[in-house]
């Protein structure tokens, strides 16, 4: 019986860190999903800004130093409030949470390049 309980409890344990990892994994996707969905388009899926909409508006590669330098509550409020006449406001369109995200994407995708 002692055997059985203890059996149970170490699955349910597997079961939570199981569910915590996937949780996490899908959470980091998201944030690729939602920049390819929103920004793509005029920042291209690399956040280079090579491609059509990008050139035409000027957006600055994403992974540059001269945005990689900004602080990450200036690219917060670049993405929230939007900045120059042709990057939009997401505050209201994104959760916090997800403006956040993208955020910390920027960051990752810097690292990659
Ligand atoms: C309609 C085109 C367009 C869309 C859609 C767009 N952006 Fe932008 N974004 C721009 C342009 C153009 C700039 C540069 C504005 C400037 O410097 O005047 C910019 C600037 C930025 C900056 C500041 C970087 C810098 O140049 O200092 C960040 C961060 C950013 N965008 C993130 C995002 C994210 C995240 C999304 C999606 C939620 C998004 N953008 C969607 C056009 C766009």
């Amino acid at each position: 019986m002692n055997f059985l309980l203890r059996r149970l409890s170490q699955a349910s344990l597997l079961a939570v860190a199981f569910m915590f990892l996937s949780n996490a994994s899908t959470r980091a996707d998201d944030f690729a999903g939602v920049f390819k969905t929103k920004c793509a388009i005029c920042h291209a899926p690399d956040g280079s800004g090579n491609c059509p909409m990008g050139t035409k508006l000027g957006a600055k590669d994403l992974r540059s130093d001269e945005v990689q330098k900004k602080s990450d509550a200036e690219l917060t409020d670049a993405i929230a409030n939007g900045l120059g006449k042709t990057m939009p406001a997401y505050k209201g369109k994104l959760t916090d949470d997800q403006i956040k995200g993208l955020v910390g994407f920027i960051r990752d995708i810097a690292k990659k390049k």
